[in-house]
């Protein structure tokens, strides 16, 4: 396998749309950039076939020689993202349908149907071309397949789906009893007799069968990934040694990123946080989410240099603003950073998105002047490639959870990533590095497993939760977490049935606040905001930590703690401010003299962000001001600080600043 040894640097890349001249340019200002890693080929599909039956590489083998020439790595796309106008008009079935019936048309990208046949043997087709011609080119690094699989098209309701949803469904559980069962059919009259009875769950008279709705989303995520794996076995028919990844899109719900990520060398994601935020915690979660896909590093494939196009209002970067989040992606294990795109378009739908080289005059532009610094110093960061990042807890994040989480008919409207948000940032406050795990995988090794609204989860993990905690590890979960099964069914005998006896309490009845509405509870002598959600909490083993102070609830337990010997569990029953749960966190870390790797360098508790990395012989600690303030950082030791090259102690850093200290073992 071709192995990376610098920090990649550099953009998706689209030639087509330029003149030989503007390209020959583009190579001289994208050494200027210190970009040595370009994806190239992935809207390509017309210009490699411009009619069934030709093929036309030439400006591609004279663009791949080209960047090769100019020492510039290749992400060679399949070019399958796009399906030209003549595969439309032969085959109009291959499009996508809407939960409507409409049949999406030709005129903007990603109209295929995941599942039709046509689409996946042109798209095969293409790949295999693509890489008979190029797989031993000396250029190429990585391949890219298609691009941002479900980015627009995450449902699809053709009479084609519907039947490989009848299969996909037969293969799942073998007898239609067994569906019946599992869907709780026995409600409204719902059972089946036969497979081909069974629809799409397109549009209905009131609320959609739930296990029906989460086998829907399970079904679409395989059917994408069963599209990647074609593509990706048509390409493998050449190559050999080359990496394959798709570009995710971290919080992004249709792919189930943990599924997928087994079928990937390496992964990636493109990042858009929303330059108005302060701090945008989704992506900065997804950082250390995607990490945690592969457990090493990973790339972030496409990011704006400033705006997007596609907001209501579209905020530019203000200045610094890029390198701050890049680093931040640095941070949290990233191994490359790349943008979309490299030349602002002239014309198509995307011609205001911001890019590397803009409108103007590159060499009177900000945003070209501060890309290329970052180009630059990325070239002396080699010693980043390759670290390993070192987390302090884990918290468990499942996709099938977010599906059956935001159903309808639920006691109230939660949002999975508004909670992980707002989890992340007190972790984040107090310089808790995080892993996610899936519920599948192992929990060795963590002090200190959280499972956040984990409304849904098999019978297996409470099990597994149950012995993490016997053998001395600390569990923590909050309210409507244990709730249901992967069948959308209870666990009975009061809630949470899959925890509660780790937990040490039954909570008997959900009490749901008013929209936009506050309460306080009392947690040690202090008060402190909470929303959205209370409930009836019986201690069963388990004590109250913190109690509700409104109405039916006041003096009832909010939060609760079981510790019997080494047997340490932590309950959360409802939304609690930013303030409390970053107090009430702390307070898990004080009871247990839980340390954290940022600790281990840092001579006194900062405000500045601080994550390690850990390479062969030595530890990188990046620190990052995500503050308004100049903040001072002292550190235990002397530290060589890779971009002043100096030895640094005592780290002053401006708002937006950053500095990486190496220290050798
Ligand atoms: C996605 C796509 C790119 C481009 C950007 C714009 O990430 O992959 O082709 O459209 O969005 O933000
Ligand atoms: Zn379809």
């Amino acid at each position: 396998m071709k192995t990376q040894r610098q920090l990649y640097y550099g953009a998706d890349y689209n030639p087509e749309q330029w003149s030989k001249e503007v390209i020959l340019e583009d190579m001289r200002l994208m050494k200027e950039a210190g970009v040595n890693y370009v994806s190239i080929n992935i809207f390509g599909w017309v210009n490699l076939q411009p009619d069934e039956s030709t093929y036309d590489f030439d400006f591609l083998d004279w663009l791949m020689d080209l960047l090769y020439e100019n020492n510039i790595m290749i992400d060679l796309a399949n070019g399958t993202a796009s399906p030209p106008a003549w595969l439309v008009q032969k085959h109009p079935e291959m499009l996508p349908v809407t939960i409507h019936g409409n049949r999406l048309v030709h005129g903007s990208r990603q109209h295929y149907c995941p599942t039709s046949p046509i689409y996946r043997q042109y798209a095969t087709d293409l790949s295999e071309a693509v890489a008979n011609r190029y797989a031993n080119h000396p250029g190429l690094v990585m391949w890219h397949i298609n691009n941002e699989y479900t980015c627009h098209i995450h449902e699809c309701y053709c009479d084609h789906c519907r039947k490989r949803f009848q299969t996909w469904l037969a293969e799942k559980y073998q007898t239609i009893a067994g569906l019946n069962d599992a869907w709780s059919t026995k409600f409204w009259s719902q059972s089946y007799g036969s497979w081909d009875e069974i629809f799409l769950p397109e549009a209905m008279p009131t609320f959609k069968n739930p296990a029906q709705q989460l086998d829907y989303r399970r079904f679409l995520s395989d059917m994408n990934l069963e599209l990647y794996q074609l593509e990706k076995a048509a390409i493998a028919k050449y190559s050999q040694g080359i990496p394959y990844m798709t570009n995710l899109m971290g919080l992004h719900k249709y792919v189930d990123g943990f599924k997928w990520a087994p079928e990937m060398d390496v992964v990636s994601w493109n990042s858009y946080p929303n330059p108005f935020e302060k701090i945008p915690y989704p992506q900065f979660l997804a950082n250390d989410l995607t990490r945690s896909l592969k457990k090493k590093p990973f790339l972030i494939m496409e990011q704006a240099t400033s705006a997007v196009n596609w907001r209501q209002i579209n905020g530019a970067k203000t200045p610094n603003q890029l390198r701050l989040w890049s680093y931040e992606a640095l941070a949290h294990g990233a191994d490359g950073i790349m943008f979309f795109q490299w030349r602002q378009s002239r014309g198509g739908a995307e011609k205001f998105h911001s890019a590397m080289v803009p409108h103007g005059d590159p060499h009177s532009s900000r945003i070209f002047r501060e890309c290329a610094q970052l180009g630059n110093e990325f070239s002396q960061l080699s010693d980043i490639v390759g670290t390993r990042f070192l987390a302090d807890v884990v918290v468990v994040f499942d996709w099938e959870n977010w599906w059956a989480l935001e159903l309808d008919a639920k006691p109230s409207t939660l949002k999975y990533i508004h909670q992980l948000r707002s989890l992340y940032a007190a972790l984040r406050a107090l310089n808790l590095s995080v892993d996610f795990v899936h519920p599948s995988e192992s929990l060795d090794g963590y002090p200190l497993v959280i499972a956040p609204n984990l409304y849904s989860a098999p019978e297996a993990f409470g099990k597994k939760i149950n012995d993490y905690v016997r053998q001395g590890g600390i569990f923590l979960t909050n309210f409507f977490s244990g709730i249901v099964n992967e069948y959308d069914q209870v666990y009975l005998g009061g809630y949470p049935g899959l925890f509660r006896d780790t937990l040490g309490i039954i909570v008997e009845e959900f009490y749901p606040m008013k929209a936009a509405t506050h309460h306080q509870i009392d947690f040690q002598g202090r008060r402190y905001d909470n929303s959205l959600w209370e409930e009836v909490i019986h201690l069963n083993g388990a004590k109250a930590l913190a109690t509700f102070q409104s109405g039916y609830l006041s003096d009832k337990p909010a939060t609760t703690m079981i510790k019997i010997d080494d047997w340490n569990a932590y309950y959360v029953g409802t939304e609690l401010s930013l303030e409390g749960l970053t107090t009430f966190l702390a307070t898990i870390l004080e009871n247990h003299k839980l340390a954290t790797h940022a600790q281990h360098f840092l001579a006194a508790p900062t405000e500045v962000s601080v994550t390690c990395r850990k390479g062969a012989g030595y530890t990188l600690v990046f620190l990052l001001n995500h503050t308004e303030q100049t903040t001072k950082v002292k550190l235990k030791a002397p530290g060589a600080d890779l971009l002043t090259k100096e030895t640094r102690q005592l780290v002053v850093l401006k708002p937006k600043e950053v500095a990486v200290l190496k220290y050798v073992d």
